[in-house]
């Protein structure tokens, strides 16, 4: 027998049992050509391989990852969310977030989940079976569909895609939210001077997350070719090394905006009454405007 590669295979299993697997081999190849380049070269091991996406996929190995702060960071993000609400959440998140999510919107929302890859569509599935609210698809965060969303959320996608495809991301996910909506991305982020994790993330994001850095000078507003048309609010936690961005759709448009601190420049800056705001107990810093 013919394997669609041209090599040959002796088996001792029925010929259809074979037929399906080779169906299988070449659709698992087809799938990995419209997997993106990025994706395939520096985090296939992460998210293409079966046996090590089921070791990654918990809550432990996140939050090591996080150096002790998934429960914080994932707070942050499910606080921008209200039950009843429908919620486009872009990119499988190993854990327990997302199901936290399907709680968050409950049965009188709709949590809409987009992954690129199959087997973290698979994964993201089975953690939501029993929530009539939620359902996961196949889909490009640059491509996310036109549905529309009271809040899109983001949870460290950014950080691992290359900064082309971070604009088309951007530009995508802001125009999916209705007016009076948000969108919500938790991300890598510059540490403070003082970190004393500055020097140890930067050379492991130099050797293992290539398309990390850029968080580090780039504000996530700047990846929009449209950040005045929203109203941009920025937290920093943990010294600095973590953001949480929100981009407000405006209820009422074509007031100007403004964004927050260390990206004036290219937005107009804020009026003098909006000081930023007090720190809290989750956050190291909290920028925003009023419209
Ligand atoms: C959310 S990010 C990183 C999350 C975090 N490291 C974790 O703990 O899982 C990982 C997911 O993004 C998905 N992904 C990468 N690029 C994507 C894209 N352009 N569109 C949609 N999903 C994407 C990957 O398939 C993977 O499931």
């Amino acid at each position: 027998m013919t394997t669609p590669d041209g090599g040959y295979v002796t088996v001792d299993r029925p010929i259809g049992q074979v037929a399906a697997s080779d169906a299988r081999r070449s659709s698992q190849r087809r799938e990995l050509r419209v997997i993106p380049a990025y994706l395939r070269e520096v985090y296939g091991w992460a998210y293409l391989n079966r046996t090590n996406a089921r070791l990654l996929d918990r809550d432990a190995v996140v939050n090591t990852i996080l150096l002790g702060n998934n429960r914080r960071l994932r707070r942050c993000l499910l606080c921008e969310i209200e039950p009843g609400q429908r919620v486009l959440h872009v990119a499988h998140v190993y854990g327990s977030l997302i199901p936290k999510l399907a709680r968050r919107v409950g049965r009188n929302g709709v949590l809409d989940v987009i992954d690129l890859v199959p087997l973290q569509v698979a994964l993201c599935r089975r953690k939501l079976r029993g929530f009539r609210q939620a359902q996961v698809r196949i889909a490009d965060a640059a491509q996310p569909g036109d549905g529309m969303y009271d809040a899109v959320t983001c949870f460290f996608l950014l950080h691992e895609i290359p900064d082309e495809r971070k604009r088309a991301v951007v530009d995508a996910l802001l125009p999916r939210v209705v007016p009076g909506g948000r969108v919500v991305f938790v991300d890598y982020h510059k540490p403070a001077r003082w970190h004393p994790l500055r020097g140890v993330m930067r050379g492991l994001m130099g050797r293992l997350e290539p398309f990390a850095e850029s968080l580090w000078h780039h504000e996530i507003a700047e990846f929009a070719s449209a950040p005045g048309a929203y109203r941009w609010e920025k937290q920093t936690l943990f010294g600095g090394l973590y953001q949480k961005i929100v981009a407000y759709r405006p209820v009422i448009s074509g007031k100007p905006e403004f964004c927050a601190a260390g990206t004036a420049g290219f937005l107009p800056r804020p009026p003098p009454d909006a000081a930023a705001r007090s720190t809290n107990e989750n956050s190291d810093r909290i920028v925003s405007g009023k419209s």
